[in-house]
């Protein structure tokens, strides 16, 4: 018999309770529901609303449910419907009439948002500890490849010398970011919806200070029909993972260029790598493919809430218990990738013979000989636009740069000097931008420190 069969004549359709019923996939808020229990239960004693016995009673009886859901000795029903009812059900079948004053001055609305909270609440610093170590594994990374010179890339056309260290800081300085965006997250979710009731409070007079604080909120929600409307905090957290993934996407269709043959850049470790059924050869980044794929479907978790949301008048509407489903797909996901991620990124070779091999290619110092000139005193554009002959002589005689004999050069400009051959070796490009934030290895060297300074400051 459902606990609200009451006004009711005969029982639900089967099909009913089959999409009614939401148990499969809320009974993992089971302990912040005992949680949000006890808290009440609590607050209902002290403030005269229940009698001290029953709150005892109240306090035992969860305690063991608990104990025994962990134990793996309670079985859920479909009817029974959500995690709240299989709870307050099973209270009361043991411990009688106390368990069903449990329910005074609250409603599964107010109920379930707390306990989603919770839950969000709880999982933040789990994915924050995962980022942070992705963060040390790239200061690890980047600290040994100061002085590899690669491409940098614009257009994924060869543009300008950098290190490879500054490659990975450019993506350590996002995932700080995305660091920073979910402490955000768990900051302004922090207010306690428990005690709104239905939507409009209550008549008894219950003390929401005191739920708040026990339950570790700053303090309760201003609005009893915000507070059981509100899932703002899970589109928060689904945006900044959607952010996430989509740094974590990007770094890993790089990987799976660097892997390439046509770069070779990096070879991943045979941990984190995998084969062809049919081709013996093969060495695939399927890591980086599924951590790139798996970014499509945070977006689509982000995607189906706010849907969900966008439509439905306060305050509280069935179709709210469809935020849960995609809040733990997409928790779960990024659970799983950021650690695997940073694991293949820890353990690939680094070949910084090929980058540098690479980076000779592609006339990546044009630049560099446009500001040579500019320093001798020509205006950056004319320089800009000598240099630029200078490429299409050595395109059509196959030559590079630096391969120009000083003759060659000063047909384009007599401001070459001999001194313009130190100006367009590769290392120096790149170790003398020294301007803040560039390839230099002072600079490289700041950002390190930066990073393992906020790792240090954010890690528990
Ligand atoms: N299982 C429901 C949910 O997740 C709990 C709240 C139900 N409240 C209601 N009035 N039907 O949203």
């Amino acid at each position: 018999m459902k606990l609200w069969s009451g006004r009711f004549g005969k029982d639900t359709d089967a099909l009913v309770d089959e999409i009614n019923a939401s148990i499969s996939f809320d009974q993992r808020l089971y302990r912040e529901d005992i949680e949000g229990s006890l808290a009440h239960a609590a607050m209902l004693g002290a403030q005269g609303i229940i009698s001290m016995e029953d709150v005892a009673a109240i306090t035992a009886g969860l305690k063991e449910i608990l104990a025994d859901i962990e134990a793996g000795k309670v079985e859920f029903t479909t009817d029974n419907e959500d995690i709240h009812m299989n709870v307050e059900s099973i209270l009361t079948q043991r411990i009688g009439d106390a368990g069903k004053r449990l329910h005074t001055a609250r409603s599964r609305n107010d109920q379930v948002a707390v306990d989603f909270r919770m839950y969000v609440r709880k999982e933040i610093p789990v994915i924050i500890d995962a980022l942070l170590e992705l963060e040390e594994v790239l200061c690890r990374q980047a600290r040994q490849h100061q002085m590899a010179v690669m491409p940098g890339y614009t257009h994924l056309q060869r543009a300008q010398p950098i290190s490879f260290a500054q490659h990975l800081l450019a993506y350590a300085s996002m995932f700080r970011r995305d660091i920073t965006r979910l402490e955000d997250c768990a900051k302004r979710l922090n207010e306690c919806p428990l005690g709104s009731g239905a939507l409009a409070g209550t008549t008894y007079p219950i003390d929401r200070w005191m739920t708040a604080k026990t339950l570790g909120f700053d303090a309760p929600m201003m609005n009893s029909l915000d507070g059981v409307s509100d899932r703002d905090y899970a589109l928060e957290l689904l945006s900044d993972l959607s952010i996430l993934m989509m740094h974590l996407s990007r770094f890993a269709e790089e990987v799976i260029l660097w892997c390439s043959w046509e770069f070779k850049f990096v070879e991943l470790d045979d941990a984190y790598a995998t084969g062809s059924s049919i081709m013996p050869q093969k060495k695939n980044a399927d890591v980086a493919e599924l951590v790139r794929g798996k970014t499509g479907r945070v977006y689509g978790d982000l995607m189906s809430l706010l849907t969900v949301m966008k439509g439905i008048p306060l305050a509280y509407n069935k179709d709210m218990q469809e935020d849960k489903e995609p809040v733990f797909d997409a928790i779960d996901t990024v659970e799983v990738c950021i650690p695997v991620f940073a694991a293949m990124i820890d353990t690939m070779r680094v070949l910084p013979e090929n980058m540098r091999k690479a980076a000779g290619k592609g006339f990546i110092n044009a630049t560099d000989c446009a500001d040579y000139l500019t320093k001798k005193g020509m205006p950056f554009r004319d320089a800009y636009t000598v240099t630029g002959r200078l490429v299409a002589l050595c395109t059509a005689h196959g030559k590079m740069l630096e391969e120009l004999t000083l003759e060659e050069l000063k047909t384009a400009s007599d401001l070459f000097e001999e001194d313009v051959y130190e100006a367009l070796k590769l290392e120096n490009c790149m170790l003398l931008r020294a301007s803040y934030g560039a390839s230099a290895v002072a600079e490289t060297t700041r950002q390190i420190e930066a990073i393992e300074a906020f790792v240090e400051a954010h890690s528990v």
